[in-house]
């Protein structure tokens, strides 16, 4: 089954694509720019393109510049075009394409198979050294809990207690029963997103904001309306004025640490939001899965301690490991109930061994999140300090804390800059991933996971990118890290 996109939404999801590939011809750069949506997971593969004539009478080109870069497509395995059925996009028979003469620099596979030596796509830190001992803790409890069916919708108790522990020493009283166990925020963003009826209805969001939040509110059919966030702050003005204007029956927020711009919520605009918030009838999700990753901010109060209409989602995949897939939602107890109904249609509850590790974990929480942030902070400052050095036409954010760096990248094309990166070996994800209809192409997402001792040679092949970019050779050498692979 293919999908048919219309010339008009095709130029939607293309952006400003004029500017990608610096010196290229404008075919070129058309099809540098649907193919890197196409990698990227924006265009899913099966996608079928709008006839030449009419792309080319929406984007105002001539015809033969799109003749041009489907034919572009075609050559490189990206498109199949069949009388009758027309253009559809493939990743099946991609072939890497021939290099326009480049040295071939560009490992084609890392020590561990993988094909690309730096994956950038993904702020996600590997496991806490803890983790593997947990593990052994749990399981040594585990058949304690295996004459029980081990189905359970909302959690153990022992784990509920545990996160209900966690938000009172975040300065808001909760009880085991306002905690579900999910697997994993995304989960709990998904079943809190799907208990409100969305179909239609708008949901307000950050922009940028987290690319699998726009995702899933798109799946559930709802009208997405943004608020400007950058790298100092989020536009609460905005916020405010659209809660009033829209009524919005859900918001999406991230007050700490937003990824990608890491910036925070403050005590005061909180306060703020709640208040419109109720007043609209908004509930707001507060995806807190990078609040722990203070790294030189200090304390701030959960937006669920400024009213009952907030529901947090959180998780331990930025502190211990995204492959425990263990997390939470908090909120009022009548609330779980429904979701704990609706979620039968979806899963049965979250692995008890995970549980189990994840209640140990969280005993000590204190320990697990200290290790995590003086690795991040090392990792921060080397970074900051290397991108800094490099390439002193970059502005660079001040990341207090989270996994991202969002960079903006001044003259410079994201999207042109993530093709050039595939060929030295790294993996990026562009700025406008993070946006609705093809905004941020300025800016690119770097996350601060790359170990010390590799940030040198990741910004050296960084740097020979940006050089490909502007001398108009990205390369098509490379195929797709894995276009399936989630960007979180
Ligand atoms: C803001 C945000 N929300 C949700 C998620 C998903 O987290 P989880 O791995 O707990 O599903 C991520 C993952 O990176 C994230 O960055």
């Amino acid at each position: 089954m293919s999908l048919a996109y219309s010339a008009q939404r095709l130029e939607r999801e293309l952006g400003p694509w004029r500017s990608t590939g610096a010196a290229g011809t404008a075919y070129r750069a058309l099809a540098d720019r649907i193919r890197l949506l196409l990698l990227d997971g924006r265009l899913p593969s099966g996608t079928r393109l709008p006839a030449e004539r009419e792309l080319a009478s929406t984007l105002s080109v001539s015809r033969t510049t799109v003749a041009g870069a489907y034919a572009a497509l075609r050559a490189g395995g990206y498109l199949t075009s069949m009388r009758g059925s027309g253009s559809v996009l493939s990743l099946q028979g991609a072939t890497p394409e021939p290099s326009r003469g480049e040295p071939a620099t560009a490992p084609t596979a890392d020590d561990d198979g993988r094909p690309f030596r730096w994956d950038l796509t993904q702020s996600a830190p590997p496991a806490y050294a803890g983790l593997a001992a947990a593990y052994r803790q749990a399981l040594e409890v585990l058949p304690g809990y295996m004459p029980e069916a081990g189905l359970d919708l909302g959690g153990l108790p022992e784990l509920r207690a545990a996160v209900a522990r966690h938000f009172e020493e975040r300065g808001v009283p909760t009880a085991p029963d306002q905690v579900m166990i999910t697997l994993g925020a995304q989960h709990g963003l998904r079943l809190v997103a799907q208990h409100i009826h969305l179909p239609g209805g708008r949901v307000l969001i950050e922009q940028p904001t987290y690319p699998h939040a726009i995702d899933t509110f798109r799946s559930l059919r709802a009208r997405l309306i943004a608020a400007p966030v950058d790298v100092h702050g989020t536009d609460v003005e905005a916020v405010v004025g659209l809660m009033r204007a829209h009524r919005p029956p859900l918001a999406y927020l991230m007050p700490d640490f937003q990824n990608p711009t890491g910036s925070s919520l403050s005590d005061e605009d909180r306060a703020r939001i709640a208040i419109a918030a109720r007043g609209a009838g908004t509930v707001v999700i507060a995806d807190e899965t990078t609040a722990m990753l203070d790294l030189d901010r200090g304390p701030r109060t959960p937006l669920a301690a400024h009213g009952e209409n907030v529901v947090s989602i959180g998780s331990l995949s930025k502190t211990a490991w995204g492959g425990v897939r263990v997390g939470w939602i908090r909120g009022r107890r009548d609330l779980l109930e429904s979701i704990r109904l609706q979620r039968r249609s979806i899963d049965l509850g979250t692995p008890i061994l995970e549980q189990l590790t994840a209640t140990v974990l969280l005993r000590d929480e204190r320990t697990m999140v200290d290790a995590r942030l003086a690795q991040l902070r090392a990792q921060r400052d080397a970074l900051l300090a290397g991108l800094a050095a490099r390439f002193p036409g970059w502005t660079l954010p001040p990341a207090p804390g989270g996994l991202s760096l969002w960079v903006g990248l001044g003259d410079l094309s994201s999207s042109a800059l993530t093709l050039a990166a595939r060929a030295e070996g790294i993996t990026l994800v562009p700025g406008p991933r993070f946006g609705l209809d093809g905004a941020f192409e300025r800016f690119i997402r770097v996350p601060a996971v790359v170990p010390v001792p590799e940030i040198e040679p990741a910004l050296t092949a960084l740097a020979a990118a940006v050089r490909r970019v502007e001398e108009g050779s990205p390369s098509r050498r490379r195929g797709a890290a894995s276009p399936a692979a989630p960007v979180v």
